[in-house]
Formats: C-alpha cells, sequence, structure tokens
C-alpha cells in the first residue's frame, strides 16, 4: 500500500503554493509514495481579498480537519503574519481538536515550509512557532537540518528556508522562488526509499560536506571519518534491517562501507525473494529510512 503523505498549505500571492507543487515533486519522486496537495479554507471575505489585490485561488482541493488523519505524513505550509503562521492556517488547526481529542494525528510524522516577505521577516520564528501546534498533537517533527549539502551554506544570492524547513522570500511581491530554494523544497521530502538510492544519496551529499568542511588528510581521521560514516549509514536503516545491523556491530573486524553496504543489499534481496516465494502481494519493498 502506497505511503500518504499530504501537503496542506495556505498562500495568498502564490509563494507558499509554488514551494507546495516543488514538494509534492519530491514526496512523489520516492517510490511507494503517494503525494497529494490540499489547501486550507480561506477565513477572509472576498472584498477583504480584493482590498489585499490577493489573486483568485487555484483548483487545488479545500481539506477538511478529518481528512489530515488519513495521511501517513503531512507536510504544512503557510505564509508569516508578523512572524508566525498566518491567521487562515491557525484557523484551520484550531478546528481539529476532534482529531487531538482521539489523538489521530499522534506519532505521525509533520515537516513545515513557509514564505515571508523580508529577511529577518520570521525565516526561523514562523516554523519554530509552528512546531507547539505538531507537539499538541504528538506529530514528530522532521527537519530539515542541514541534510540539504552545500546549499545550506549559500551566501551570494539570497535564500530562503533554514535547517527548520524550506522557505522563500517574497519581497514586495513580485519575487518569485529562486531555483535553490525550489530544490530545497524538493529535497525536504526524504521518506523512504531502497537501500541503493539511500546509499546513493548518502555518497553523494559526503563529499559535498567535505568541500565546505574539507576533513585533515591524516589516516587517522579517514579511518575514524569512515567509521562515522558506517554508523551513519546503519543508524539510517529502517527497523525492518535491526537483525542485519545486529550482525554488522557486532563483527570483530569494523567491515568498510562497501561490505556493509554488500551485507544489507544481501539481506534485502533476501527477503524479497523470500516474500516473492510467498507469494505475498501486500509485500512492501524493503526501505530505508534517511
Ligand atoms: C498582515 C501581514 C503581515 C505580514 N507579516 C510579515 C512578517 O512579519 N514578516 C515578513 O517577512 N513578511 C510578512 N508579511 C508578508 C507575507 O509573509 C508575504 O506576503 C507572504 O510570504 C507571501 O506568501 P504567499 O504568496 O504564499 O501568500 C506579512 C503580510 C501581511 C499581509
Amino acid at each position: 500500500m502506497a505511503t500518504k503523505v499530504y501537503i496542506v498549505y495556505y498562500s495568498m500571492y502564490g509563494h507558499v503554493e509554488k514551494l507546495a507543487e516543488e514538494i509534492k515533486k519530491g514526496a512523489a519522486s520516492v517510490e511507494g509514495v503517494e503525494a497529494k496537495l490540499w489547501q486550507v479554507p480561506e477565513t477572509l471575505s472576498e472584498d477583504v481579498l480584493a482590498k489585499m489585490s490577493a489573486p483568485p485561488k487555484s483548483d487545488v482541493a479545500v481539506i477538511t480537519p478529518q481528512e489530515l488523519a488519513e495521511a501517513d505524513g503531512i507536510i504544512f505550509g503557510f505564509p508569516t503574519r508578523f512572524g508566525m503562521m498566518a491567521a487562515q492556517f491557525k484557523a484551520f488547526l484550531d478546528a481539529t481538536g476532534g482529531l487531538w481529542r482521539t489523538q489521530q494525528l499522534a506519532g505521525k510524522p509533520a515537516g513545515i515550509f513557509y514564505s515571508t516577505g523580508s529577511q529577518g521577516g520570521g525565516q526561523e520564528t514562523t516554523p519554530l512557532t509552528a512546531i507547539t501546534q505538531l507537539v499538541h498533537h504528538g506529530m514528530i517533527f522532521v527537519p530539515i537540518g542541514y541534510t540539504f549539502g552545500a546549499g545550506m551554506f549559500e551566501m551570494e544570492k539570497v535564500k530562503g528556508g533554514s535547517p527548520y524547513g524550506a522557505g522563500t522570500f517574497a519581497g514586495d511581491g513580485s519575487r518569485q522562488p529562486s531555483d535553490l530554494e525550489l530544490q530545497q523544497a524538493f529535497h525536504q521530502v526524504q521518506g523512504s526509499s531502497s537501500v541503493s538510492v539511500y546509499f546513493t544519496k548518502l555518497k553523494d551529499l559526503w563529499p559535498e560536506y567535505d568541500s565546505i568542511l574539507p576533513p585533515p588528510s591524516s589516516k587517522e581521521y579517514a579511518d575514524q571519518l569512515e567509521f562515522q560514516r558506517l554508523l551513519q549509514i546503519l543508524m539510517g536503516l529502517n527497523d525492518s534491517f535491526e537483525q542485519a545491523r545486529g550482525q554488522i556491530l557486532v563483527m570483530p573486524n569494523v567491515p568498510t562501507i562497501n561490505q556493509a553496504y554488500a551485507m544489507v543489499i544481501h539481506d534485502e534481496s533476501r527477503r524479497s525473494v523470500g516474500s516473492n516465494f510467498l507469494g505475498n502481494s501486500g509485500y512492501n519493498e524493503p526501505t530505508a529510512m534517511q
């Protein structure tokens, strides 16, 4: 069965919506993920919206609070208003009391993305103050951290987004999300993937980290780094690899990353063959968390 990721947002002028579309592409690029865009209801009247020069809404469906419960994971997006989420989004969350009472969102992973008008206008405070909503529902906040690599350290060009999530700057409204901001939005969803995809992504990220903070060239440091990266791979594997992870960790001689990878791949294909043999059509391909 597909993993359902809902991207739920409010956007008055289209900047958050543009990020949402990119996040959807990123989520849908992960095998087994079904991503869907949803808007929250508008609370302002047509008159007020016209006075604010808001363009007409897109035809993305409007979500009801109860529909949140269908998702396996949710990514919430909103523009900032005085450093925190727009009231339209807060009004929607205020209508989720029934879900809170029945704890239907508890344990679901959730991410956040946002748009601000200016630098210093709320790129950090907007997601940070929104975390309280997730906490009260018992949702698990999934930040981007620095997994986006070199893009997190951009200094030459203006760039929205932070370790809290993808973001953009609207400026006076005419600025559109930059390519780098869209790339970070695409990257926001890591979800689950096969061991080979997981391994390849990590291998691609390491040279980026090394170019930002070049490691010392000593042999001792190289060995230490290899060990740290081996642990990073093992800790990122999902629970279905617990046995393989345990076997690798108790080996008397620490294996190389390639040896460990071969063992995990072997474990994955062994289980996949076993499952096909049993004819279990509901079997989910073993995946690795990133
Ligand atoms: C009432 C109001 C308050 C705002 N407060 C802030 C703010 O505190 N910081 C900021 O950078 N931008 C602020 N903005 C600008 C919006 O964040 C900007 O219009 C929005 O990011 C555009 O996103 P959208 O195109 O998805 O609607 C404010 C806008 C309005 C209308």
